[in-house]
């Protein structure tokens, strides 16, 4: 696991940077719209207290290098509007995995790809990885989106992976190499 130090990556709207107990609130926003968490395994968050386990746990990961969550925030209003992460670092093998939610209303405006091309860029320059992982629920078609436009390739498919609020649901597996990055230049 990697050696993690708080850093900031500036992109031209946005700030990505370490969460702090600061950002409960705005953390339990994000998770606790349900539209965010309409494919994945948990329910939207309904109680504050899961925000402040939420972040403890954030602070933990970057205490022990086992996760690296960035919050992205409005660089023109410091509005913390959702977070990217890479986490499962499997430092042998120089791979992790990605993830990444925005709140919905900031949705549709290309923040997450642009967020997610600064991560992407730290973590093969900074924390030099060479592959990046992400599973996503193939009705998830802007996660599919976003992923593809940054170059991500589809890789595999596990039905039934998951069980996402009562209904088996499948994973395609996309995948992200250092040279794949390279070759395309999309870092700002
Ligand atoms: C996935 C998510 C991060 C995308 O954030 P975003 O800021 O809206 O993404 P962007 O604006 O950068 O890009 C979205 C792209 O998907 C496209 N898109 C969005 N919804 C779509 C749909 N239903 N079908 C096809 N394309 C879609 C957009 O048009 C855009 O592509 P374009 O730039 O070519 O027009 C956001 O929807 C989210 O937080 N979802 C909930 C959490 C989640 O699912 N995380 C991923 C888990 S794998």
């Amino acid at each position: 696991m990697p050696q993690l130090t708080p850093t900031v990556l500036k992109t031209e709207r946005l700030l990505l940077r370490w969460l702090d107990e600061g950002d409960t609130d705005a953390h339990f926003a994000v998770f606790s719209d349900p539209e965010v968490t309409r494919y994945w395994s948990g329910s939207p968050w309904t109680e504050r207290e899961q925000a402040v386990k939420g972040i403890a746990d954030t602070l933990a990961n970057y205490a022990d290098g086992s996760g690296l969550r960035f919050g992205i925030v409005l660089a023109a209003s410091g509005e913390l509007i959702g977070n990217a992460t890479l986490h499962h670092f499997f430092e042998q093998n120089r791979r992790c995995e990605m993830g990444y939610a925005l709140g919905s209303l900031h949705w549709g405006q290309g923040y997450a790809s642009e967020a997610l091309r600064a991560l992407i860029g730290y973590g093969f320059r900074e924390l030099d990885l060479n592959r990046i992982e992400a599973d996503v629920d193939p009705q998830n078609a802007g996660s599919m989106r976003v992923l593809e436009k940054l170059g991500f390739r589809k890789e595999g498919y596990m039905p039934e992976r998951w069980i996402v609020h009562g209904e088996m649901a499948d994973t395609v597996n996309y995948g992200l190499l250092r040279r794949y990055w390279d070759a395309q230049s999309l870092e700002s």
